[in-house]
């Protein structure tokens, strides 16, 4: 596992250099107890630095594989000091699995993750049962997981495993959170392409 270097600078980023075989001590991360928010696949990080900026009491965490949408994010997040937000270079189900202590979140959001839309490729997508079983453990009691998508067979997959999840029930996004589009959902809304969205609450 790769995870992004903050050796070769001197100015404070908001990248983490984390011990992949450890959970996250998100109380020492951040330097703080605060309400915790993950995002997977966070690509060039605009849902999570605009709702960081409008979250100063909340810490925020982005995963994302590729570097240069972390740099991003990183340069970004410092230009606007967000001393609330952190950015990881891992691979998001690892994270989930075995980096996040268990109720230790208070929001997971997963946003335009990659579809895969051949049928035999399905088995590849981030959000399937496992998933909720992981994120039922990740979040606190009350936290939320938000999803979204443009394709319409991954939207219904996630309903499915969600709706099925136990631990699980759907409740209605506020619009001020639908409001703060992300990169891929501006594109495609642009393009007149639909996308869906969901949130189910953990009991
Ligand atoms: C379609 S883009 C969506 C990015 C962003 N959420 C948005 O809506 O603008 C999917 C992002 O997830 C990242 N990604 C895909 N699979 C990943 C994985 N297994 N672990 C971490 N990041 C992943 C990709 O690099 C990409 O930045």
């Amino acid at each position: 596992m790769d995870t992004a270097s903050t050796a070769a600078t001197q100015e404070p980023t908001l990248r983490v250099r984390a011990d992949i075989l450890r959970r996250l001590d998100f109380p020492a991360l951040f330097g703080r107890r605060a309400p915790v928010e993950l995002e997977l696949g966070a690509g060039d990080g605009s849902f999570l630095l605009a709702h960081a900026a409008a979250h100063p009491e909340r810490d925020f965490m982005g995963v994302e594989r590729l570097l240069g949408r972390l740099r991003k994010i990183d340069r970004k997040g410092r230009r606007r000091g967000l001393a609330n937000l952190r950015a990881l270079r891992l691979e998001a189900g690892y994270v989930l699995e075995w980096m996040i202590r268990p109720g230790s979140l208070d929001a997971l959001h997963v946003y335009f993750p990659d579809p895969w839309p051949k049928r035999r490729h399905w088995k590849r997508r981030l959000v399937n049962p496992r998933f909720v079983e992981l994120a039922s453990l990740a979040l606190a009691p009350g936290g939320v997981a938000y999803l979204r998508t443009d394709d319409e067979p991954y939207f219904a997959q996630m309903t499915v495993v969600f709706d099925g999840g136990a631990d699980f029930e759907r409740i209605a996004e506020t619009a001020g959170l639908l409001d703060r589009r992300t990169d891929f959902e501006t594109d495609f809304n642009s393009r007149g392409i639909p996308t869906r969205h969901g949130a189910w609450r953990r009991r």
